[in-house]
């Protein structure tokens, strides 16, 4: 969506602040022994207390609202009371949060995604790495964004730092724009593509480079939704929504005590 009227700004930012401080909240009570659905309940709660709603919860039919990714699972992970995090474990946490605006009975959401891997407990210095430089690959994208930047800016950003740690790239998921419906083109790869299309002062879109430990490949479990490696290798994956403005971009979804580097 291209956002130019400064009420609907405003509804954006309102989202986005939203979901990157559920997201800040509920990552902070990663610790072993908590289950990811424990984690989705806090997350729902805090959404609704906040005056917005979980976007994913019957987005194509998930059932929740976090997607939670442990280990080999890249995302789309659906929480469960059975997976109790244990020290020494990634975990992947996206999260939407929708706010609602309705005009002579029309409705007009406006949604912020937003993801972050964090460790659970102490993590090996190799995961540690992967944390850190997929991070890393979020904000080097997200410097090369501004009005009139292309599509193959941000893949590039991100593939040099993926090549210079050796790590996978997954294929095929990635970036988007966000709209009314939440996601819309353009789909933003995370490599280089050759890809000219470039961004819009307005435009509303998701970042989200999902870095293997092992090779590119991902292969869809059996209930439909969990994304693993192929290799069964650990994943991570970070997100941000961002608005583009002329000179570059604001991180709608900032977390409240987030050090943007
Ligand atoms: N949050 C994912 C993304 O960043 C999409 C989740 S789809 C859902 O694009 F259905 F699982 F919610
Ligand atoms: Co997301
Ligand atoms: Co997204």
């Amino acid at each position: 969506m291209i956002v130019t009227a400064v009420p609907d700004i405003e509804l954006i930012r309102k989202a986005g602040q939203i979901a990157g401080s559920t997201l800040e909240a509920i990552s902070q009570m990663v610790q072993p022994g908590i289950s990811t659905w424990e984690l989705d309940e806090l997350a729902e709660k805090l959404i609704r207390e906040a005056g917005a709603t979980p976007t994913f919860k019957g987005y194509r039919g998930f059932p929740a609202t976090v997607c939670s990714s442990v280990n080999e699972e890249v995302v789309h992970g659906i929480p469960n009371k059975n997976k109790i995090l244990k020290e020494g474990d990634i975990v992947s946490l996206d999260l939407g949060a929708t706010v609602r605006k309705t005009e002579n009975g029309k409705h007009f959401d406006f949604i912020g995604d937003t993801a972050i891997t964090v460790a659970c407990g102490q993590i090996s210095p190799r995961l540690e790495k992967l944390l850190a430089d997929t991070k890393a690959s979020l904000y080097a994208a997200i410097s090369v964004c501004k009005a009139g930047a292309t599509l193959d800016d941000i893949g590039g950003a991100i593939e040099d730092i993926a090549k210079a740690g050796g790590y996978g790239i997954v294929r095929e998921y990635g970036g988007h724009g966000i709209g009314y419906q939440y996601h819309e083109d353009p789909f933003i790869l995370n490599y280089r593509s050759g890809s000219k299309t470039k961004l819009k002062a307005g435009m509303v879109i998701a970042i989200e480079p999902m870095f293997n430990q092992g090779g590119d490949h991902v292969r869809l479990k059996q209930d439909g939704w969990t994304v693993v490696t192929k290799d069964y290798k650990p994943s991570a994956h970070f997100e941000h929504s961002l608005l583009i403005t002329d000179d570059g971009v604001e991180i709608l979804t900032k977390r409240p005590n987030e050090v943007i580097k």
